[in-house]
């Protein structure tokens, strides 16, 4: 190959990246036309993929629990949320796919076993109050978490995270109703809820991520405008949340050294056990077999659906293709 034709192939992408540079500076959305460096594409295809997946393997903990719902108002009211999730799923996968990866890969990634999802998901749901801790807990901890997403630097992404939030709002407070009602409840219900509570609470601060000083991937998330406050910022703003809340609610925050501190004018707290959370994500928390197996079962009983859409869409186009001729 002679010089000319290298040059022709390297392309020179500082304008491109200065346009890019000039729209993020500005607060301006990156749409998927748009110029973006490569690095930034791939970490969106790793959020974005990564948090699809959660929405899909969040529907299991609280399915289990759709056929046992004490009542058949709580029965319709679960079901609804747990559509939600797959509605968020979804979209997500949709805002992913406007990156280049498809759906399919994205699939694959999952039931391989090669893609992360939440680490909060990997944890069993053994009575009803979990339904309650879930919805308080943890759809509040993602609320906390996706609110700023929504101004996040690109388009899809932001977009599809304003409707998410809204949904997850009407989660955590379903959630929050169900807590309140067995607090209101006999010394067993109560005893249930708290029960809850002291199992859910600490894994839903670990939703946040590693520690600031641990998170590879913030600074850079940062720069572009996919993040906009740390890891230990939102969960700091949650606990803040939390403490008035579990007063109403007559529950205890499972945490001896939780107060307010004057001087640094945030929450002490205990230390939160790491090594747990990285064990999640090593796939060996109490339910990741479980979680992976029931996803890929799912995946396998679907092929049928899909060879029919398939074979559909085939004979839509055959039929347009012989209409046009
Ligand atoms: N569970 C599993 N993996 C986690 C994690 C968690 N709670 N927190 C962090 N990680 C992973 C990261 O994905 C990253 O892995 P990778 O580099 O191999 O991809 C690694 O740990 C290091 O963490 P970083 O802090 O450097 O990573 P990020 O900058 O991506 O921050 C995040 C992590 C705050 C979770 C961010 O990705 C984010 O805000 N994601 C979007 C929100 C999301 O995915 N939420 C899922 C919650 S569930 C949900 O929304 C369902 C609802 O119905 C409850």
């Amino acid at each position: 190959m002679t010089a000319p034709d290298l040059a022709v192939l390297e392309h020179d992408e500082t304008a491109e990246q200065e346009a890019f540079d000039a729209l993020i500076a500005a607060e301006q959305r990156i749409e998927p036309r748009d110029w973006m460096p490569a690095a930034y594409r791939k970490t969106l295809i790793r959020q974005i993929s990564q948090h699809g997946h959660s929405e899909i393997i969040g529907m299991q903990p609280e399915g289990n629990w759709i056929s046992r719902a004490p009542s058949l108002k709580r029965k319709a009211i679960l079901m609804a949320k747990v559509q939600d999730e797959a509605g968020h799923g979804l979209y997500l996968y949709s805002a992913a796919q406007t990156l280049g990866i498809t759906r399919d890969e994205m699939t694959e990634q999952l039931i391989a076993g090669r893609a992360k999802y939440s680490s909060i998901f990997n944890y069993p749901t053994p009575t009803w109050a979990d339904m309650g801790a879930i919805g308080w807990l943890v759809d509040g901890a993602a609320i906390c978490n996706q609110v700023p997403l929504c101004r996040a630097s690109y388009g899809p992404y932001g977009r599809a995270m304003v409707r998410i939030c809204k949904e997850e709002s009407f989660h955590q407070r379903q959630g929050f109703e169900i807590l309140l009602t067995l607090m209101q409840g006999t010394p067993a219900q109560r005893e249930m809820a708290q029960d809850a509570v002291n199992r859910w609470y600490w894994p839903s601060l670990m939703m946040f991520g590693p520690p600031d000083d641990q998170s590879p991937n913030s600074a850079q998330s940062t720069a572009w405008k996919i993040k906009r406050f740390s890891n230990d910022e939102l969960r700091q703003r949650f606990v803040g949340m939390l403490v008035p809340q579990a007063d109403v609610l007559g529950v205890t925050l499972p945490d001896p050294s939780l107060r307010w501190n004057d001087q640094t004018n945030q929450y002490d707290m205990s230390e939160i056990d790491w090594t747990e959370f990285f064990e999640i994500l090593a796939g060996r928390g109490p339910m990741n077999a479980v979680r992976l197996q029931h996803r890929r079962n799912a995946h396998e009983d679907g092929a049928w659906v899909r060879e029919a859409a398939a074979e559909y869409a085939r004979k839509q186009a055959a039929k347009t293709e012989k209409d046009v001729a």
